[in-house]
């Protein structure tokens, strides 16, 4: 969420298409389930790049809200591009696209041997990258390999989907609403935003809803003209203000945890859509800050729900593309 920081036939055809989808299903019972094994695979192609992974956890999000889950996002062509001729990423929402490398690696190394499909990858890496960003505290169920890959990307897309920084909690609910998603979602998903970074550009705290000494910590941090600056003001190197009484979490830096529930208790968080929830939802996001192990088990549930956003089942629309970034 940074920068923030989804026939009709002739019957001979329509027999085909029928054909093609009951193949398809068979192939789907056949691959069975992401195993263990396969989750080791994918979970040492993720370890090998340790800045990526919360950026693993935006691709999914990108990807899976705009269309469903269908690698749209990773396509640098595709079969209708967007008005202007370009694709989804190119879209000012996913500026600071981070990650396309580890899909390019488990496609390539885990593929063929796994049947694990470019959208298949980008589920599965953004499950790793949670279960080691939570140091194995959380841990969900996603589908078994072959899902199918998009063959349409266009760079207008995101905007229609995508959530933005300013955001009320209204806009959020809706927009979680459009793709079947909850509040509860919206609340367990935002704290993600415990790890990761967020473009300058987005930030906005200078404003009554924050401390000053949060508007100063931040100031600090861009003060050295970075692009980007860290999410959790648990992160930053000056003194915030920020207060922790779990002296265990004060000191887990750069954790997936529940520690964006209590910032946002405290107003500090870059977004406006991050602050809204703390007047919008307060029961719940209390809650999620004094019960480290109902948010875990909460965020998996979104996550798996994310994870599983259908895609279009249009055969003409669908294929296993062998290199992530291209058509076939
Ligand atoms: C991969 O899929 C093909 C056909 O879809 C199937 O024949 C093969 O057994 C599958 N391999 C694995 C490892 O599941
Ligand atoms: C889509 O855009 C890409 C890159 O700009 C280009 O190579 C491709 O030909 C375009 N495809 C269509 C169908 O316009
Ligand atoms: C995952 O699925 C298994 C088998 O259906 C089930 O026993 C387990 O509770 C599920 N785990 C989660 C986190 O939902
Ligand atoms: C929800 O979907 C409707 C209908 O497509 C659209 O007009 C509206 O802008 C969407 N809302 C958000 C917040 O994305
Ligand atoms: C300066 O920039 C880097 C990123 O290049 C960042 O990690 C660091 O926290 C920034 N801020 C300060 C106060 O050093």
């Amino acid at each position: 969420m940074a920068k923030r920081n989804e026939l009709s036939l002739l019957v001979l055809v329509a027999m085909a298409v029928v054909v093609f989808l009951s193949v398809q299903v068979k192939s789907e019972v056949a691959a069975g389930s992401y195993t263990t094994e396969m989750q080791e695979a994918v979970r040492n192609e993720v370890k090998a790049f340790p800045d990526l992974r919360p950026g693993l956890i935006r691709l999914l999000f990108h990807d899976c809200f705009v269309n469903g889950c269908d690698g749209s996002v990773l396509l640098e062509t595709s079969r209708i591009n967007g008005t202007d001729g370009k694709t989804e990423m190119t879209s000012a929402f996913n500026g600071g696209l981070r990650g396309l490398e580890v899909i390019q690696n488990i496609k390539k190394n885990l593929g063929t041997k796994y049947n694990i499909t470019c959208t298949d990858a980008v589920i599965y890496a953004a499950r790793e990258a949670v279960y080691l960003l939570s140091k194995g505290k959380i841990a969900y169920n996603v589908t078994g390999p072959g899902r199918m890959d998009g063959v349409i990307s266009r760079s207008e897309d995101p905007a229609k989907f995508l959530p933005t920084p300013s955001f009320t909690f209204d806009q959020l609910k809706e927009s979680f609403r459009n793709k079947s998603l909850s509040t509860d979602d919206v609340i367990a998903l935002s704290g993600a935003h415990a790890i990761g970074v967020a473009h300058r550009m987005f930030v906005d705290v200078n404003t009554l809803d924050t401390p000053v000494s949060y508007q100063k910590a931040v100031a600090v941090e861009l003060s050295n003209g970075t692009d980007v600056i860290k999410n959790n003001v648990r992160d930053f190197g000056a003194a915030s203000g920020y207060m922790d009484n779990n002296k265990e979490r004060m000191e887990a830096k750069g954790v997936l945890d529940n520690s964006f529930y209590n910032a946002i208790s405290q107003k500090m968080a870059l977004f406006p859509s991050d602050r809204v929830l703390w007047e919008g939802a307060k029961a719940k996001v209390t809650g999620y800050k004094d019960k480290a192990d109902t948010w875990y088990i909460e965020f998996g549930n979104s996550m798996e729900k994310l994870s599983k956003l259908p895609a279009t089942s249009d055969p003409s629309k669908i294929e296993i593309r062998e290199v992530c970034s291209k058509t076939n």
